[in-house]
This record gives structure tokens, sequence and C-alpha cells, in this order.
């Protein structure tokens, strides 16, 4: 090959890694958002005095948005285009974001959390598609485990930069920060090109092959991947209807909902939502319930890493018994320390470390592998119907979880409220064995094939 044609291919390799850099930002978004509220609500609540119940609402409030915006979003990247959904979900997040820090009432935080929701839902349905339609295909994998990673890492981010501002009891600060990630974000995608995929959907083929020439370089790479293209779409997506027909579509569609009610239910997001308050009730003061909840969610970046690693060598189904034991053994004690009432500082650091030990288990498990299994079980024809069903499905049990954690609290004490999800874990080792299908190093055709031949859902994988 002459240099010419090198320094083309080279120039778009770079060109595409920018593309997935700015996708990527919508999974930092993602996390910032999750991560974000946790270090303020104390500071809201105080400011305006309102009870547990109103913060779960607070807090809620951002993930029924984003429930909304996920069902919303596969119509909106159909009709508009995913850039136009990501450009559209970027200036509500800014928005959110201002109106936010801006709150006079717990009604107006409220009302701007689900704006927020609504920017997060878009994205998070949008940018892992356009994610996986722009990247090259040797670099497809990589690219969507970035995405996940970057999750991660913003909720670290939103926990540090809580932190900081928890000493000026700058809980406007918190909120209103996250517009300037938002606003680069915005500015980001404004430039990405559509995705190709779109565009010969659309029928804009001309359009299709000048965005692929800037992305691959090689003009035979271009054609090749046009042709493939085009043979794929000659599958038209038809979800709703082959939900109503077919059987086995159905089950596959109620494994995605399940896969995620499970995820929920481990309890994750009762750390990543309330990790000061549990810092506070096991007797921490602000400054080390805001530094532990910064470890919690290193914790959960790093941990995450192991799923990355061994995911591919040794499989789903190991890991994800090996976390829900995890799980279970870190809450249970957890939920035992509490019911002992922690006297000593060494009970102390020891619930500390095992609430660590549960984020620990659920960041190489339920968190990366739930969102890899649904996206391998659905068949080509329902696979954006199946995945938007499961991916609503997380939002609406996330903000169950989120909405009932202190009641449950106040109800029904903390150890017994820790001790339930402890069990929730033990009982989804059964659920592994029962219903989750092996599906490491299995195309995605051959699950397809098992799936609509009415093998049993266990069965499908390997
Ligand atoms: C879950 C989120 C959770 C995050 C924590 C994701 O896989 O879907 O609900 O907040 O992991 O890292």
């Amino acid at each position: 090959m002459n240099t010419i044609a090198t320094t083309a291919i080279g120039h778009a390799r770079r060109h595409a890694g920018f593309v997935a850099i700015l996708a990527a930002l919508a999974g930092l978004m993602f996390g910032l958002d999750v991560g974000v509220i946790s270090g303020a609500q104390q500071f809201i609540q105080r400011e305006f005095a309102i009870s547990d119940r109103t913060l779960e609402n607070v807090v809620s409030s951002m993930m029924v948005g984003a429930a909304v915006g996920a069902a919303l979003a596969a119509w909106l990247s159909m009709h508009f285009g995913r850039k136009r959904s990501l450009v559209f979900s970027g200036s509500l997040f800014v928005i959110g974001s201002l109106i936010c820090a801006a709150a006079w009432s717990p009604e107006a935080l409220i009302g701007a959390r689900f704006v927020l929701g609504l920017a997060i839902g878009i994205a998070a349905f949008t940018a892992p598609l356009y994610l996986a339609e722009i990247a090259p295909p040797d670099r497809r994998g990589a690219m969507i485990s970035t995405y996940q990673l970057m999750i991660t890492i913003g909720i670290f981010v939103a926990f540090l930069s809580d932190t900081g501002f928890s000493y000026i009891e700058g809980w406007r600060w918190m909120l209103g920060i996250i517009a300037l990630p938002g606003a680069l974000f915005l500015l980001g995608v404004m430039g990405l090109p559509e995705s190709p995929r779109w565009l010969v959907l659309k029928q804009r083929h001309a359009d299709a092959d000048a965005v692929l020439q800037k992305l691959r370089g090689d003009p035979a790479a271009v054609r090749d991947e046009v042709a493939e293209i085009t043979e794929q779409l000659r599958t038209p997506q038809q979800g709703w209807r082959l939900f109503l027909q077919n059987r086995n579509f159905r089950r596959s569609v109620a494994l995605g909902i399940a896969l995620q009610v499970v995820q929920q239910l481990t309890g994750i997001n009762v750390v990543m939502y309330y990790a000061p308050r549990i810092f506070a009730d096991m007797g921490y003061a602000t400054s080390a319930q805001m530094w532990f909840t910064a470890i919690v969610g290193l914790t959960n970046v790093l941990a995450t890493f192991i799923a990355i690693g061994f995911v591919d060598k040794i499989g789903r189904k190991p890991i994800l018994y090996a976390g829900f034991v995890v799980m279970a053994i870190g809450l249970g004690i957890v939920g035992w320390l509490m019911y002992m009432g922690m006297g000593t500082q060494v009970e102390r650091l020891l619930a500390v470390a095992m609430l660590l030990l549960f984020v620990v288990g659920f960041a190489f498990s339920a968190g990366p592998l739930v969102w890899t299994l649904c996206s391998e079980i659905q068949p080509l024809k329902g696979r954006d119907f199946g995945i938007g069903v499961s991916t609503v499905t997380n939002w609406v049990s996330n903000a169950i979880v989120g909405a009932t954690f202190l009641t449950l609290l106040n109800g029904f004490g903390h150890a017994r409220t820790f001790w339930l999800y402890a069990a929730f874990n033990a009982v989804f080792l059964l659920f592994t064995w029962a219903l989750i299908p092996e599906t490491r190093g299995v195309t995605l055709e051959q699950i397809e094939r098992k799936l609509m031949a009415g093998e049993r859902l266990r069965n499908i994988g390997a």
C-alpha cells in the first residue's frame, strides 16, 4: 500500500477513535448523573427541610425521566437520526443541570432531575447504538466495554467532586458543575458524522459512503461495509409484531426484563445513591462519609476491569455465580453488623470493608454482564425492541429501588433492609442456574437459532 493510502487510513483510525471518545462521554455523563446526588442529599434535605419521602422523590425523579427517555429514544433515533438524538440529549443535559443548580423549591429540583433523566435515558440508548454502528468491526467489543467503564468513571468523578464541594456545603455547585462536561459533550456531538447505517436505512447512500470514507480511509473497506449494512438491513426490525406473534421471542424479551430487574435488586444503587447516608448511619462524620463514598466509586471503577479481563475467558455464568455469592456475603455481614450495633472502631471499619466487597462483587459481575447478556440474547429482527424494553426496565426498577430505600430503612430497620438485599442475591444464584445461558464464544446467530427452535433459555448458549 502506498504512503498516501496508509496516511489516510491512519488519519481515519484517529478520527474513529475521536468519535468513540465523544460517544463514550455519554457514558461519563450517565455516571455523573447517577453519582452526583449521593453527596448532595444531606445539604438539600437541610436547606429545604424536606422529609425522607420527598428526598426519595428528588433522587428517583431522574430515573423516572430516564425510563421515559429510553422509551422515546428508539423512536427519536429512528426518525431524526442518531446524531440529532445525541445533540438533543446533550442540550437537555445542560439545561437540566443548570436548573438543578438554581432550584428554588423541592418541586423545581424534582422537575429538573426529571429533565436530566430524559437526557440520560436518550443518551444511554443512543450512544451504544451509535458506537456499535460506527466502530470498525475489529474494535466493536472494546468500544462497548469502554462505554461501560465510562459509567463507573463518571460515578467516581461525581463522588470526588461532591467530596470537594461538601466542605462548603455547596450542593448547588455539585449539581451545577456537571453542566460543564455536558456542554463539552454537546459541542462534541455537534461535530459528529451521522451514523452510516442510519443513512443507508434512509436511502442516503452517497452520504453514507462519504461518512465511511472519512472513518475508514480505505475505499475497498468502505464498499464491503456498505454491502454488509445493506445486506443486514434486508432483515427489517419488526419487534412489536414479532413479540405478538412469536412465543420464543417473548421468552427472550422476558429474560431481558428479568436480567435487568435482577441487576437492580442486587441493591447496587442503594449504595450509589445513598452511600453517605449509609456511612452516617454507621456512625461516621460528614467528611469521612464523603471520602468513603469516593473510595466506593474508585472500587467500582477498578473492579470493572476484572470483568473486562475475564468475561471472554471464563464465561458469563461462573462470573455471575461468584458475584452473587460475594454480594450476598458482603450485604449479609453489613446487616449483621447493623443488627449488633457497631460499638467499636474495628466493627465500623469492617462494615465499610463489607460494603466495598459488595461493590466489587457487583462491578465484576452483574454490572457489566447484564448489559452484555441483554444485547446477546435477542434475535436480529427484534433486537432494537428487545434491548429497548430491557433498558426501560433497568430504569423503572432503578427508580423503584431509589424511591424505597429510605422508607425501608425507616420502616423495616437497617439490618433487615440489608438482609433483604442479601437474600435477593442468594436467590439470584438459583436464577442464574435455572435461566441464564452461557453465551461465551457462541455467535449471535447460534443463540438465535436455538432460541427460535424452542430450546430452554439456559441452553440457548453453549
Ligand atoms: C447499572 C446502574 C448502576 C451502575 C453502577 C450499571 O450497570 O445499570 O444502575 O448505577 O452499573 O456502576
